[in-house]
């Protein structure tokens, strides 16, 4: 069985309700102070934080989504690569997972079966366990976990701290968005549907797990928001400006000719008007600005680290399938919260 992809409304996190739009109600839900709540939604970070002990905290997080792939266990693998991702974007160890699912009745049932052992799959690579699950009748297919984690209360790594003069690490290529767009209307090579597959379902335990050996200050996964949209939640917590070199920014080949071509998605436009006047742009082409824009699924970690750590950084990261890159550099508050140059 393969997904119609025409028939999803939006696949994978280009599916996300607009940050412009949830900012507005959420301060209308009420709260209950608790001192052990140390992360909760108030600064819009990867997932809740609450500390049991003095060295343990539990992370918890939950996201699903529809497909953005026509392979129901691909589509599995990515979008528990994508629920796994909060907890790394933590600073934490995914230790159990529950799966939500919503198929449709009409649909063969051993499509579901292949969106669980992809989901599987993941969760086991992770070193975390599987322990249950819901699943409801539901006329459009979504697929997520539940994730706990564990972290020491002291490491964790929240998407604000930044200091001037930190350098900021990407650590997987954007452009899955324009990429999944362009194949869903079938004008995709395979060979880029491929790449944006191998960084979709990748999972950030690896590149997490050289980056918590290192002093890091703030830290973020990138998904629905683009790469410039977590970006400006972590710049404008840290108070400070974010400078980005755009010429060292990594994308998956095929998405400078997809986003020219105008194979764009409508959550990259939410997060262009999202972020509309935040961003200093000093000539930047419009293809570019769009990679920039893209929602992601399933995208890498962004983090921000003191320069002298920089070289031993990269060195273990280059050892990775996946090539992490630094993108730019921390600076005291300007005018703006980003400029890319
Ligand atoms: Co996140
Ligand atoms: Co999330």
């Amino acid at each position: 069985m393969k997904f119609k992809l025409d028939r999803c409304s939006v696949g994978g996190w280009a599916g996300k309700i607009g940050p412009e739009v949830l900012s507005k109600i959420l301060t209308n839900i009420p709260t209950k102070e608790d001192k052990n709540l140390i992360v909760g939604y108030e600064k819009s970070d990867d997932a809740a934080v609450y500390k049991l002990t003095e060295d343990i905290a539990i992370i918890q997080t939950l996201d699903f989504f529809t497909p953005m792939v026509e392979d129901p266990y691909i589509f599995g693998q990515i979008a528990a690569a994508n629920s796994l991702s909060d907890v790394y974007a933590m600073g934490g160890v995914p230790k159990t997972a529950i799966n939500i699912v919503c198929y449709p009745e009409r649909e063969d049932i051993e499509g579901l079966g292949e969106i669980l052992r992809g989901g599987a799959e993941k969760v086991i690579e992770a070193g975390a366990v599987l322990s249950g699950g819901h699943s409801i009748h539901d006329p459009e297919t979504k697929y997520g976990l539940s994730v706990t984690g564990i972290v020491n209360p002291d490491k964790i790594l929240k998407n604000y701290g930044s200091k001037t003069g930190d350098v900021l690490v990407l650590t997987k290529p954007l452009g899955t968005g324009i990429i999944t767009t362009a194949a869903k209307v079938n004008e995709a090579e395979e060979k880029h549907i491929e790449e944006a597959i191998k960084n979709m379902t990748a999972l950030n335990k690896y590149a997490g797990e050289i980056m918590v050996k290192y002093p890091v200050t703030a830290c973020t996964d990138i998904t629905g928001f683009g790469f410039l949209g977590h970006l400006y939640e972590m710049a404008s917590a840290s108070e400070k400006t974010f400078v980005i070199e755009s010429e060292l920014v990594p994308y998956i080949s095929g998405a400078k000719e997809y986003a020219k071509e105008f194979f764009t998605t409508g959550g990259g436009q939410k997060n262009r008007k999202y972020l509309e006047g935040k961003v200093e742009f000093q000539d930047i082409p419009f293809w570019l600005e769009e990679i920039l824009f893209d929602p992601q699924t399933s995208g890498g970690l962004l983090f921000s680290i003191p320069s002298q750590y920089v070289n031993d950084l990269m060195k273990e990261l280059s050892a990775l399938e996946i090539k992490s890159a630094v993108v730019g550099t921390i600076e005291d508050l300007k005018e703006k919260n980003i400029i890319v140059r």
